[in-house]
């Protein structure tokens, strides 16, 4: 696959365990710097799927977990509801309700993953036959979509305490409106111990491939929100990307109306972002000058996160991963809505960032993974 951003300078190739410790420990005492400078920065409200910020009418959802149905909705035609569909590649059929049944994931490449358990498929057992399997947001593969969560081939440690976070209140949206954050805690409460590590087991088991190719442009398509994701209107590019990411299904219908998990996601960010990314990232954003070493706003990444940003003992990967996500996850982090046990090396890294360069970060991360392409001016 070709990619048009160079690679990061060498890094080496295996984090020397004392360094990764001695950066922990320097992020630590650093972590006092929090609430400096980023802790204000205004929402990126694209990153949450939202157009304008909450106001004070906006309260936040509950957490609790509605059934998840089958009955056809109203006002759309029962026969288009209940027709079998085809996605190309695959020899399964399904209807739109059985695509949109939570409770009992539809499977169009069984080829694709490892076997899927109870849990994955028709989500924890206490909810009985109306519960949420975990590959319907996430998909089968794990690879998940904008507005909700990228889990495959993170840690199994990882993703153990991200579940007990959620669990414990430790992990909530700084959007306090975003239901489906709220779900998932929600569904964290419901997951027996077993439950939860089979869904680790089964994630952690495959890697992370390419899903979100990322487009440097001054313009983008305009857009509808719907359901926190983004999705073109038309094909032109009129609208002023205005410092934004925005993130939408390379084919809509495949990826929302059929859920087809082959079907992945463009990300347009703005013109330059990538380079101005790497540099944070693989830096720090460290100068010398006049000689003399001067500390960077944030941390190199690859201390932690390993040399090619896909992950380090439990720390998670990050390369090629939706940068809606990413962003989301950074501002909670900096909010302190993400404030889970192992969160702490993270403060010092978002402490100083602003609203530009978790763009620039994201925009860099995500295309570690995916080739990059510049559109003509
Ligand atoms: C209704 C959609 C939905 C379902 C169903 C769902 N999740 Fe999630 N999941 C989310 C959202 C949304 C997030 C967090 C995104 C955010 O806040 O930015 C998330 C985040 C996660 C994370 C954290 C990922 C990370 O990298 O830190 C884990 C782990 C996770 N989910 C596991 C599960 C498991 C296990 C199940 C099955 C019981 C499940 N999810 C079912 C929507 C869902
Ligand atoms: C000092 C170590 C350290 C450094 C440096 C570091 N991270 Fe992290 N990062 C972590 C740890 C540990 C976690 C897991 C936090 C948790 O368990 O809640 C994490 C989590 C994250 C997450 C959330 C991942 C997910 O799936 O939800 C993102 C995004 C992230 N880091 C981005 C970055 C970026 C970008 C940089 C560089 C600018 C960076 N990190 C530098 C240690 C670090």
């Amino acid at each position: 696959m070709q990619r048009t951003v160079p690679p990061a300078p060498a890094t080496p190739s295996r984090v020397r365990p004392g360094l990764a410790l001695a950066l922990l420990a320097a992020g630590l005492a650093a972590a006092d710097a929090r609430s400096a400078l980023g802790a204000g920065e205004p929402e990126p409200l694209w990153a949450y799927g939202y157009a304008t910020p909450p106001g004070p009418a906006d309260p936040a959802p509950p957490e609790t977990v509605p059934p998840t149905s089958r009955t056809p909705r109203d006002g759309e035609p029962a026969e288009s509801q209940t027709r079998l569909r085809h996605v190309p590649g695959s020899l399964a059929a399904f209807s739109e309700l059985d695509i949109r049944d939570g409770g009992r994931v539809v499977d169009w490449f069984p080829g694709d993953h490892p076997p899927m358990g109870r849990v994955l498929e028709r989500g924890p057992a206490r909810l009985g036959e109306h519960s949420w399997g975990c590959a319907y947001c996430h998909l089968p593969t794990g690879k998940g979509r904008p507005e909700n969560a990228p889990v495959v081939g993170q840690p199994v440690a990882y993703f153990m305490r991200q579940l007990a976070d959620f669990r414990a209140g430790a992990r909530t949206s700084a959007d306090p409106r975003k239901p489906n954050t709220r779900l998932m805690a929600g569904l964290s409460r419901l997951m027996t111990d077993a439950e939860m590590r089979e869904a680790a087991e089964y994630f952690g088991a495959m890697k992370w491939t390419p899903w979100t190719r990322v487009v440097e442009t001054d313009r983008v398509p305009r857009t509808r929100i719907e359901g926190n994701l983004f999705r073109a209107v038309e094909r032109e590019r009129i609208e002023p990307i205005a410092g934004r990411i925005i993130e939408v299904p390379e084919d809509p219908e495949q990826s929302e109306g059929l859920r087809n998990p082959r079907s992945g996601f463009i990300a347009y960010v703005p013109k330059g972002s990538v380079r101005r990314g790497e540099f944070l990232v693989t830096t720090g954003g460290a100068t010398i000058e006049g000689g003399k070493a001067v500390p960077g706003k944030t941390l190199a990444c690859a201390a932690c996160h390993g040399p090619d940003l896909m992950g380090l003992l439990d720390v998670p990967g990050i390369a090629g991963r939706s940068p809606s996500y990413l962003v989301r996850q950074l501002y909670d982090l900096q909010q302190g809505t993400r404030r889970g046990a192992s969160a702490a090396p993270m403060l010092p890294v978002v402490a100083r960032l602003t609203g530009d360069d978790l763009v620039d970060i994201a925009a860099y991360v995500t295309s570690r993974s995916a080739p990059v392409a510049t559109q003509a001016p």
